[in-house]
């Protein structure tokens, strides 16, 4: 059997991602907490959990998380993390959302209270998600869909739509994909939610984030693939044209709309 392929969360991706990334603010935990009656009993499994930006938040408020990602360095820094905050209920398997029926089979049947992947679910095929985690969701459990705004060099601000030029010239190729973040998407998770049975609902959570100039550029390295960072010549070749292009400004402000997409499932 082939393995499903890897998506280039390695080495200097994942380090960028550790340092730089952003986790969700307590609403959206309250969102997810909200929509599936969460509290200290239940167990929740969160697909794409790279270093545990969601997976440390809710493991906090629940009696245990597992957080599944194919990349092992992700995960090696999500263990870290949560061994910093003295997180005890999170656990870390490697895999991928296609492993979710074998999570079944060995937790049983009602075991969990959410499935969550959060800026993950564009690596997935959603529609087998949504159906195989039915087998796992206790009655009034469901599946949660989480993006953390749109992605930094497709936003309504200058420096937003500099940062897009110059990686758009960096790369040579369109940069304008959004990571499942678009509306368009957004409906078609909508929908595939309804057509396996759950009841779809949907929470915005908005917040202002300061940012630096070496946090724009961590930020960028954590949203690229291994292969475009793994050269250091390369990659100071790109934090220098994002330094060049934004200055001479140093501070920023990101708009984050963070979406809590979720549904519902009634036995
Ligand atoms: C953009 S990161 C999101 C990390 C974190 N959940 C967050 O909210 O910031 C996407 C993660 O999905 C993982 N991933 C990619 N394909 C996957 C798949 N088919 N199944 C599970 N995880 C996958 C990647 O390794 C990466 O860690």
């Amino acid at each position: 059997m082939t393995e499903p392929a890897r998506r280039g969360f390695s080495g200097e991706v994942a380090e960028n991602y550790a340092r730089f990334r952003r986790g969700y603010p307590p609403p959206v935990v309250d969102a997810l907490a909200e929509a599936f009656g969460l509290d200290r009993t239940d167990v929740a499994v969160d697909l794409g959990c790279g270093t545990g930006q969601l997976t440390l938040p809710l493991a906090e408020r629940l009696r245990a998380v597992v957080g599944v990602d194919p990349e092992p360095d992700m995960l090696r820094l999500a263990a870290a993390t949560a061994r910093e905050r003295g997180v005890r209920t999170a656990s870390w398997m490697m895999g991928f959302d296609s492993d979710l029926p074998t999570l079944a089979a060995l937790l049983g049947p009602g075991a969990v209270a959410a499935v969550t992947a959060a800026t993950a679910i564009h690596w997935m095929d959603h529609r087998a998600l949504f159906a195989s985690a039915r087998a796992l969701l206790r009655d009034g459990g469901g599946v949660a869909v989480v993006t953390n705004g749109d992605p930094l060099w497709l936003q309504a601000s200058d420096w937003s739509r500099t940062l897009r030029a110059v990686l758009a010239e960096w790369t040579g190729k369109d940069v304008g994909w959004a990571c499942g973040t678009d509306e368009e998407s957004r409906a078609g998770y909508r929908a595939a939610m309804v057509d396996a049975g759950y009841e779809a609902g949907e929470t915005r959570v908005e917040y202002e984030a300061d940012l630096d100039v070496e946090g724009i550029v961590g930020l960028m390295f954590s949203a690229m693939s291994t292969k475009d960072v793994a050269d250091p010549v390369r990659r100071n070749d790109f934090a220098g044209r994002v330094r060049a292009a934004l200055a001479p400004r140093t501070r920023f402000v990101e708009h984050v709309t963070v979406v809590v997409q979720t549904g519902v499932l009634e036995k």
